[in-house]
């Protein structure tokens, strides 16, 4: 069994989520998200409309994704990699290249971005139609 591991906030779920979710799937048999705890969301100087529990409830609910883990600080990928016996590392291609030192580990890939959306986006957007 192939598995594949993809890290994120996942607030506000949208369809640039949900084609990255997808695509990481079909690389392999067995989709694990590491989800953006709310700590390391303060640390990140990151704001989630939901808390982690919903975020996790939410991206449970989604065909593709069939484990769910916190993601509490930067250095645990290389642990999880190997405790959870990951074949793929995916992220968008956002960050590209950030994540390279994990070829030690496992496949690492990044995924183009789907274009024009994003959590942040929908939050400004919202805001500005609300405020003029
Ligand atoms: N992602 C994507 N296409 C988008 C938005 C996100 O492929 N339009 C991917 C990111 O590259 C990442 C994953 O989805 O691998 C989770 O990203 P996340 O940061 O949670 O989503 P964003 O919508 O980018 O959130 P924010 O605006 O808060 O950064």
């Amino acid at each position: 069994m192939k598995k594949v591991i993809t890290y994120g906030t996942f607030d506000l779920i949208h369809e640039g989520h949900i084609n990255i979710l997808k695509r990481a799937k079909e690389l392999g048999d067995h989709l694990t998200v590491a989800v953006s705890s709310d700590s390391f969301n303060n640390q990140k100087n990151k704001r989630a409309y939901h808390n982690y529990k919903t975020r996790k409830f939410i991206l449970e609910a989604i065909r593709y994704v069939d484990d769910v883990i916190p993601e509490n600080n930067w250095e645990q990928k290389a642990d999880d990699i190997k405790r959870l016996n990951i074949d793929t590392f995916v992220m968008g291609d956002d960050w590209a290249g950030k994540f390279d030192y994990l070829k030690e580990y496992c496949e690492v890939i990044y995924l183009p971005r789907t274009s024009g959306v994003s959590s942040t986006q929908i939050k400004n957007d919202l805001f500005r139609v609300d405020h003029g």
